[in-house]
């Protein structure tokens, strides 16, 4: 008897539906059944953050959702928010400020910032240091990230004001 579960899900946009176990994991289940392989995994703990996406919404670990949780989801990774041709703002920012260098934190911390910005589209640095606390870097030290975050910010809200 199969244990396995239908599971729906909308990534990026485009609709998936798969059979897995409802105790899969979210990350697993994006990184192993739909080969989207940005978000990743830096702990067993719900500490690091690497693997965030936003889940109908919301900044979620989802090495902390299970698949079963997450059928009927939208979900976004850093695949949906740009690609090299067409860089996000904060893809843009965080290359221009020297805000990775592994890149093993960056789609976490991206997807973060990216609904941080979203949030709250004017953070002071302790605004975006307090948002992203849920984001470990064992790299950068934080400071070109925050820098990065900031500049996205002011480049956001330029374009908005100019757009008005
Ligand atoms: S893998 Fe570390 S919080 Fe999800
Ligand atoms: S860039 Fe290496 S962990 Fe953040």
């Amino acid at each position: 008897m199969s244990n396995k579960m239908h599971v729906n899900l909308n990534v990026n946009g485009e609709d998936h539906e798969f059979l897995a176990e409802p105790r899969e994991l979210l990350i697993y289940a994006l990184r192993e059944k739909l080969n989207i392989t940005g978000p990743h995994v830096g702990c067993e703990t719900s500490h690091c953050g690497a693997c965030t996406v936003t889940m109908n919404g919301k900044s979620v670990k989802s090495c902390t959702v299970f698949v079963a949780q997450a059928n009927g989801a939208h979900v976004t990774t850093i695949e949906g928010l740009g690609n090299p041709d067409a860089l996000h703002v904060l893809q843009e920012n965080f290359k221009e400020h020297h805000g990775l260098q592994c890149g093993y934190c960056t789609p976490g911390m991206i997807t973060r910032a990216a609904k941080l910005l979203e949030e709250n589209p004017n953070p002071t640095e302790a605004d975006v240091r307090f948002g992203i606390a849920g984001n470990i870097c064992r790299c950068t030290g934080y400071q070109n990230i925050v820098k990065s975050i900031l500049s996205a910010a002011s480049e956001m809200n330029a374009a908005k004001e100019a757009a008005q």
